[in-house]
């Protein structure tokens, strides 16, 4: 779809989180906690656990490492900080969602958790949905027209090949 491979790279991994906050939507929609003792929760609660931990945060270090420069290059200043103010906060609400669910995946929800982690979540759902759709309208076109190709590679050779 994108002939620049690290817009092809960010936009998959925007379509996997979208995909992750599906699972997690469709989790909390149960007024009563889910049980744990069920195989597929557990590895829900984990696969969620570890898709943020090892994946989501890697992605948000790396776009603002080096990718929403290109937004100060293009004149828009305020776009980049406005990104980073997101992810700060996509990062505490989801935090708690994170040791909640691994707490969970050994030993189940007690109702009080269960409500708060339905809360967070859909805070969550709600907020990394809707910054992944701007990310998708704004920064993902900007770097297929404005990115060089020497940099393409260079990126591409730092985050997918790891240098
Ligand atoms: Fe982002
Ligand atoms: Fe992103």
């Amino acid at each position: 779809m994108y002939t620049n491979r690290v817009c092809q790279k960010l936009h998959d991994e925007h379509m996997a989180t979208l995909v992750l906050l599906e699972r997690l939507e469709h989790l909390v929609a149960n007024n009563n906690p889910p049980a744990t003792a069920d195989a597929g929760t557990r590895a829900l609660l984990v696969d969620l656990a570890v898709a943020f931990e090892s994946e989501v945060w890697r992605h948000f270090d790396f776009e603002e490492e080096h990718l929403f420069e290109y937004f100060s290059q293009s004149g828009d200043t305020e776009m980049a900080q406005h990104l980073i103010t997101e992810h700060q906060q996509i990062k505490s609400v989801a935090e708690p969602i994170i040791a909640m669910a691994r707490a969970a995946a050994k030993s189940g929800f007690q109702p009080a958790v269960w409500n708060e982690f339905r809360r967070l979540s859909r805070q969550l759902v709600e907020q990394l949905t809707a910054h992944v759709h701007k990310e998708e309208g704004v920064l993902v076109p900007l770097l297929q027209d404005s990115m060089e190709n020497e940099t393409e590679e260079q990126l591409y050779g730092v985050y997918v090949m790891g240098g």
